[in-house]
């Protein structure tokens, strides 16, 4: 049905302020019969808020999200059978700027794809003989109404006073409304969404209402979160309240300093007839605390973004592990507001692929991420495309092309390969496939001589905590390095995934590149003893976790890797790159008690260290506030970043224990390892096969083990603390035994 849309795109015919006035559009038309069914395809240039016969329809929120437009723009779709009428009916939609005509990215740029908000809106009407459609046109009419200003960063201003009331119903006076006027936009770039919408998932009342020092009232929400502040007021015409948020307090106020230019301030006007309830529909903030001027009855933080199925949890019998775990949930949640991003509070929120890229595993565990992330790498595939290199970002902004970095450009190897991992379905690596395939050629044009990367841009360890304030880049592990594992790695996953597809000719290709770097890699790096000529936390685990040492090197590596992590005191000192891969490093070369040393450190900077600094989610930076109370100074201080939670995926795979072995968990390992002061573990995930749990206990000498593995797939178990190895079936299963070492 998509090509005969019989509909096309529209704008009011008046001039619109930048971020001012969204433009609200209507249409009445009659029914003379009730039709079989009535069906609503909506989207817009902008963010759309569709409304049927005196109600908005559905509940999605911000919608459609933000993609590549211009390469693909989700139509969302409504059933809207029940709220047709006989007789007259009206159909409109109040459209913000969004992402396609707001600011967006570091740069703030505006109108990016397009000068102004416009209304795409199909709704057909199905009777036994025949379909009827009003479609957007000219006979739309339009004008602006209550919401006076708007913007994703800045957030809103609506006056409840300026509401055109009934304007979303048959018989309103529309005589001072003007007609639309159409917008050219190529109807060949909307296709039926499938990744899920946004919503509304959570309601949360505050922890704490507090007076500021300087007399300003505060709200703690008890949680960061994207979303926005729903009040309820009971107030005179025309009062105001205003609503500005943050992450952080310090001494006591509100401290905007992680926002950056972020305005984040919504304010309503009342229309002063009774109790009146509102919640701002086209920004969205990232904030625990809110200043709240004016009065108001309640306020309630409501947290909006894709509203993906959870999938994964885990849980220890270690509180501040616990917290981590769900700050890591947090951050995802917070950062998936229609596509992964960085951070949803400053004026950035953009689809980084490096962050993605290192958060993927613990992604696809915690959520069913196929539709925001297979969205997401389309978008990605048609802008390598339209570029001819792999975005740093996507939707990507910028004018000159990105270099090709390590952890951020093999994004388009790496994530759909943990996403092939997880849900075990091929077309995930088919859809990518011509993505993965031009980014390895392209690097593999890019190596030197010896077969190596040695020159242009990287992001290194990116923020590695010892790398200087102003060079996020220059962490202590040597950025060529990084990039030829990375390179290694990638190759190889390459390999295999051509291999899977079966084309072998590339299989062989990509397998004799990964060779090849892998070869230069260690004779670039390598000493002749077997250890690495630059010696970082980093360059160990990543070269252990990419097979990049011979197998009987890596107990050697593996001690030298422990005894850094202990020169640092437990500490953490890895950034982007390394970090997801220090603990699975050393508890592969039985190193598992540094390992467990390093997970439950609290001294700065640690993985716990926030948590006792009361952190709800994940920093950019370990050090966000630092251990005299202090923000750290940098631009860069996100307090809800994910890319570093990626180390929580070793909670699921080693301490939780459960990881793939074919994809998709049709087969499976259990192979738990306790250690440090844990006395249990539980998890649970709901594979494409069905639900597994894996619980284990520790009292005194005793071990248990309790495993439910799903119809249709079975698992290899290693009963922990020597309990030996054991292949079942699909059921519920249980092992107790004494301990043949100690934990
Ligand atoms: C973002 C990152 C990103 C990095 C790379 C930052 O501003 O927040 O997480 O990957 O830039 O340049």
């Amino acid at each position: 049905m998509e090509p005969n849309w019989q509909a096309q795109f529209i704008a009011p015919s008046f001039a619109l302020e930048p971020a001012g006035p969204a433009p609200y559009f209507r249409r009445e038309f009659t029914v003379d019969e009730r039709p079989e069914r009535a069906t609503l395809h909506v989207t817009a240039l902008g963010v759309v808020e569709p409304h049927l016969n005196g109600a908005r329809v559905g509940d999605e929120v911000l919608a459609p999200g933000w993609t590549s437009y211009h390469h693909r723009l989700p139509v969302s779709v409504h059933d809207v059978t029940e709220q047709i009428l006989t007789g007259a009916n009206a159909v409109g939609a109040v459209v913000g700027e969004g992402w396609a005509v707001g600011e967006v990215g570091y740069s703030r740029q505006r109108e990016y794809w397009a000068d102004r908000p416009a209304l795409f809106l199909r709704l057909s009407l199905e009777y036994p003989d025949r379909t009827e459609v009003i479609g957007t046109g000219t006979d739309f009419t339009c004008a602006t109404g209550a919401v006076l200003a708007h913007s994703l960063f800045h957030g809103e201003t609506h006056d409840a006073r300026r509401e055109p009331g009934g304007w979303d119903l048959p018989g309103f006076d529309d005589g001072s409304w003007t007609a639309a006027e159409p917008v050219d936009w190529d109807l060949d770039t909307l296709f039926v969404r499938t990744a899920e919408p946004i919503r509304r998932t959570a309601e949360l009342a505050p922890a704490a209402i507090t007076t500021s020092p300087s007399g300003r009232t505060i709200v703690d929400f008890g949680q960061n979160l994207s979303g926005r502040v729903r009040l309820r007021v009971d107030g005179s015409p025309g009062e105001t309240v205003t609503v500005r948020h943050a992450e952080i307090l310090t001494g006591g106020e509100l401290d905007t300093r992680s926002l950056r230019s972020v305005a984040a301030t919504d304010r309503y006007r009342m229309r002063g007839d009774g109790p009146e309830e509102w919640e701002p529909r086209f920004t969205v903030h990232g904030f625990r605390y809110a200043e709240i001027e004016g009065p108001f009855e309640t306020a309630t933080a409501v947290a909006v973004h894709s509203d993906m199925p959870r999938t994964g949890w885990f849980e220890a019998s270690n509180e501040l592990l616990n917290r981590l775990h769900a700050n890591t949930v947090w951050s995802m949640r917070g950062n998936f507001v229609g596509l992964p991003t960085d951070c949803p509070q400053r004026d950035e929120r953009l689809g980084w692929t490096g962050d993605i890229n290192a958060f993927g595993p613990t992604a696809v565990f915690l959520y069913d991420t196929r539709g925001v992330l297979g969205s997401w790498l389309a978008d990605v595939a048609a802008e390598q495309r339209e570029q001819g290199f792999v975005p740093k970002f996507v939707p990507y902004l910028e004018s000159y092309p990105s270099p090709s970095t390590a952890l951020w450009s093999d994004v388009v190897v790496s994530l759909p390969w943990a996403m092939y991992r997880e849900y075990g379905d091929s077309a995930i690596l088919r859809d990518a496939y011509p993505s993965m395939t031009a980014f390895i050629r392209d690097t593999a044009e890019t190596l030197n001589a010896d077969g190596l990367r040695d020159s242009g841009f990287q992001y290194g360890d990116w923020l590695d905590p010892d790398a200087p304030g102003d060079d996020p880049a220059g962490g202590k592990a040597d950025r060529y390095l990084v990039a030829n594992a990375y390179l290694a790695r990638t190759a190889r996953e390459a390999a295999q995934i051509a291999a899977i597809l079966g084309e072998q000719a590339d299989a062989d290709e990509f397998g004799a590149l990964a060779d090849r770097v892998r070869t230069a890699f260690r004779r670039a790096y390598l000493t002749e003893d077997g250890a690495l000529s630059e010696e970082s936390a980093a360059a160990y685990a990543l070269a252990l976790s990419f097979g990049l040492f011979e197998p009987d090197e890596r107990q050697r590596a593996g001690e030298r890797l422990a005894s850094l992590v202990a020169d640092a005191g437990y500490t953490i000192s890895t950034g982007f790159a390394g970090t997801p891969w220090v603990l699975p490093a050393l508890s592969d070369t039985g190193q598992l008690e540094a390992a467990y040393r390093l997970l439950l450190q609290t001294e700065c900077p640690s993985f716990l260290y926030p948590i006792a600094q009361g952190a709800t989610t994940i920093w950019e930076r370990w050090d966000a506030i630092r251990p005299d109370g202090t923000m750290h100074p940098a631009a860069m201080t996100s307090f809800n970043h994910y890319a570093l939670g990626a180390a929580v995926d070793w909670l699921h795979r080693t301490v939780g224990g459960l990881s793939p072995i074919e994809p998709g968990y049709r087969r499976m390992r259990i192979a738990p390892k306790p250690g440090g002061d844990l006395t249990s573990a539980d998890l649970r995930l709901c594979t494409v096969h069905g639900d597994v749990r894996v619980s284990w206990r520790l009292d005194g000498g005793q071990v248990s083990i309790e495993a439910t593995v799903p119809e249709g797939t079975e698992a290899v178990v290693e009963l922990p603390l020597n309990g030996g190895t054991e292949e079942v079936a699909a059921g519920r299963h249980s092992w107790s035994y004494a301990a043949a070492q100690p934990a």
